[in-house]
């Protein structure tokens, strides 16, 4: 199989790729990988191999029409991970977000149905529901997003399943939960968090800290996301969780154990603008249909993220670490 991997010097992006390269997901072994990313200030390239014989990286802007009608040829699908990904940069400044992330998602889906890639698996995220007070959000829940954000993530979710409904394109769509684990860019309550504690520096707790996030293992996440490649179908949302939820004050007191650190450390500042307050996924539907389940619990994976922090300062120390409200 041949693979177009959108945004892949990414977080997760590049964890899915690295998983598949290295032989992580059944049935992969000889695919071979294009990556095209553009590798924003979110991105590193050296979140991925070097070289590798079975990956092409192309450095590139999904909403570059040309450049998209070079790569595209030759694949059988696409896993499109690109987008502006920080809600408080969104805060700051919503254009890019709805560039990269509506208009980029719309031109890879016309490019894939130009060329005929078989397979769009669309990686959206749960924050296209919005906000809720109790119970959780299966996927007949209509889209209400909050930020500008998640607003530009609920457009390209509609984009995507426009494309299925309205010219058959196979299009899947995930909608995951927060993700945590190596590698993530330290703009992001973990790793924000985890390196500022690491160095003996204050962290920024928005508002009263009782936000509820839901974490899951970004391996979980793309464990999901290679089901749905394989055994998803056509026009399908998938809600992906089954991780912890917590309010951010407990995911504080956590990090400030694994990090042994105290509240001395932890500044209340102003909240986000228009934060969301709960955020919690029903996953029935994919651990039904295609037998998902996580594998990471949150206290192995919170310790071995920190780990990885404390090890690797090399891939965050020079990363700019752009602090929301407060900062
Ligand atoms: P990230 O910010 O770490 O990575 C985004 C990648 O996209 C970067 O490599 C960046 O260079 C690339 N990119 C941005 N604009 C681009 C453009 N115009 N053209 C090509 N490449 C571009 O994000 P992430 O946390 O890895 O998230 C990946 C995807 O998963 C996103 O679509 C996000 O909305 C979704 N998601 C994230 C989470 C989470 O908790 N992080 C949860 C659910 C869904
Ligand atoms: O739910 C999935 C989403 O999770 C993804 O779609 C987004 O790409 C991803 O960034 C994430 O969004 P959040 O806004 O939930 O994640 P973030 O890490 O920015 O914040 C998590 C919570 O922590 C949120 O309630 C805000 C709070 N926070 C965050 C930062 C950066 C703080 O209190 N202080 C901070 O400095």
């Amino acid at each position: 199989m041949r693979i177009l991997v959108s945004g892949a010097a990414g977080f997760i992006g590049s964890h899915f790729v690295r998983t598949l390269l290295s032989g992580g997901y059944p049935g992969h072994g000889e695919d071979r990988v294009t990556v095209v990313d553009k590798l924003t200030y979110a991105a590193t390239r050296r979140n991925l191999p070097p070289d590798h014989p079975r990956l092409t990286f192309v450095q590139g802007d999904v909403c570059d029409v040309a450049l998209m009608d070079r790569v595209f040829p030759g694949h059988d699908a696409v896993v499109h991970f690109a987008a502006e990904s920080h809600v408080d940069r969104s805060v700051e400044g919503a254009a890019p977000f709805v560039r990269t992330n509506v208009l980029g998602t719309q031109t890879l889906l016309e490019a894939a149905l130009r060329h005929g890639v078989g397979v769009f698996v669309h990686i959206s995220t749960d924050e296209v529901y919005g906000s809720l007070a109790q119970g959780r959000w299966t996927e007949q829940e209509p889209l209400l997003p909050n930020s500008p954000y998640a607003a530009s993530k609920a457009a390209a979710d509609l984009v995507a399943r426009s494309y299925w409904r309205t010219h058959g394109l196979d299009v899947r769509i995930t909608r995951c939960a927060n993700n945590y684990g190596p590698g993530q860019h330290p703009e992001k309550l973990i790793p924000l968090f985890v390196t500022r504690l690491l160095d003996g520096e204050p962290v920024p707790l928005y508002g009263d800290g009782g936000n509820v996030r839901e974490w899951l293992h970004v391996d979980d996440h793309c464990h999901a996301v290679r089901l749905v490649l394989d055994e998803g179908k056509a026009g399908e949302v998938y809600n992906i969780g089954g991780g912890t939820h917590l309010t951010n004050k407990e995911m504080t007191q956590r990090l400030l154990d694994l990090c042994g650190r105290d509240w001395s450390l932890v500044q209340h500042v102003t909240d986000r603008k228009g934060h969301d307050l709960r955020y919690a996924v029903d996953d029935a539907k994919i651990r039904r249909e295609l037998g998902y389940a996580p594998r990471h619990s949150l206290d192995e994976g919170l310790r071995e993220t920190v780990a990885w922090y404390a090890a690797n300062r090399d891939h965050w120390e020079a990363r700019e670490r752009v602090a929301g409200p407060g900062y």
